[in-house]
């Protein structure tokens, strides 16, 4: 196992040519299809992540709050059906709503280390400024991986949480979900670890399309942001603005689409991966799903990965859950 101790570095796991091996290879896929895709893990540089933090302060954007509600009523019972000596965090981004979950597993006695995973360097050093004076005695790790490909070099060693919030387990596709879900069990096996997974409900498509489409425009930004990665990264001359925002509820999936549809026809160039991209007028790029769940939906899924729920908890509005499940 890799990870060394250390508060003032990242623990780098994601290799050196990542970003130009993955994201080619993301780009080449999703941009020589029909439909074109891209996979959302490419939003959050170091703007993106500054975009998703506002995105959590908007009055649209209800799912931050409500699972934070859920923290601050019930993270005690969490931590004593599964008090843990790890947390290892996936996906912590600001780690804002972490404090609640370290605080009431330090009073179940046992909390020892904190591991934050995440692919941007910015949101896991932010978080780990933020964090290190509020628990001068834990042992805090930033990692920098991706949670679909390197589950393996995560610590296996001790009673360990993994906490998987804000409801990103709703950003994959479903068949990489059940592989995620598994994957993560695996991780967990032996020692009675668990997985506390936060998830967005279904709800009132009323409600879920402006907290995807917000008025001031912050969630359109954020989506075209995945554009100036490319261009960034790639060299792309991607007109960004020349993309409009689009959120739709998919009642059949029971999830919000993210897409940008081209305003006029648009020739792209990308020369880092040797593509030229056409679009036609109102062709429509899908940038991310954002799927919702039902609480039983929930328990299934867990069930189905080789979990069993401990428990399951929402805000008082019932508009977000967290199920705690133990891996054996
Ligand atoms: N958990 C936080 C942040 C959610 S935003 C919250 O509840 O507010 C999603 C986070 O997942 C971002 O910080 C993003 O950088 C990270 N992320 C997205 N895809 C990832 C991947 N494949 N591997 C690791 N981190 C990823
Ligand atoms: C990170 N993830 C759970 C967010 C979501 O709600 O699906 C990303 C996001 N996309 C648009 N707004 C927020």
């Amino acid at each position: 196992m890799s990870i060394s101790s250390g508060r003032s570095d990242i623990i780098h796991h994601l290799p050196p040519d990542h970003l130009e091996r993955s994201l080619r290879s993301d780009v080449l896929a999703g941009l020589s299809t029909s439909p074109k895709t891209l996979p959302p893990k490419w939003f959050y540089d170091k703007l993106g992540s500054e975009l998703f933090e506002r995105i959590t302060g908007l009055p649209e954007y209800y799912p931050t709050r409500a699972e934070r509600e859920v923290l601050e009523l019930f993270a005690g019972e969490m931590a004593a059906a599964c008090p843990a000596e790890t947390l290892i965090e996936l996906g912590s981004g600001s780690s804002r709503k972490t404090p609640l979950l370290l605080d009431a597993l330090g009073q179940a006695g046992h909390l020892r280390r904190y591991v934050a995973v995440d692919v941007s360097d910015s949101a896991l050093l932010e978080a780990r400024n933020e964090l290190a004076p509020q628990f001068p005695g834990l042992n805090l790790d930033a990692v920098a991986a991706d949670f679909e490909t390197q589950l393996h070099v995560l610590p296996r060693e001790g009673r360990r949480m993994v906490a998987f919030l804000g409801g990103t387990i709703g950003n994959f596709e479903p068949t990489a979900r059940a592989r995620f879900l598994s994957g993560v069990r695996e991780l967990l096996e032996g020692d009675g670890g668990s997985l506390l997974l936060g998830t967005d409900l279904v709800k009132s498509p009323a409600v879920l399309v402006p907290a995807y489409a917000d008025a001031d425009g912050v969630t359109a930004d954020f989506n075209r942001n995945v554009l100036r990665v490319l261009n960034t990264q790639l060299g792309g001359d991607f007109d960004v603005m020349a993309f409009e925002h689009v959120a739709v509820w998919m009642p059949q999936e029971e999830w919000i689409e993210m897409r940008l549809r081209a305003s006029r026809p648009m020739l792209v160039r990308l020369p880092g991966v040797g593509l030229e991209v056409s679009f036609h007028e109102g062709e429509e790029l899908r940038t991310e799903i954002s799927a919702k769940f039902r609480l039983e939906g929930v328990v299934n899924e867990l069930e189905s990965a080789g979990f069993s729920v401990a428990g399951q908890w929402t805000d008082r509005q019932g508009r977000f859950a967290m199920t705690l499940a133990q891996a054996s």
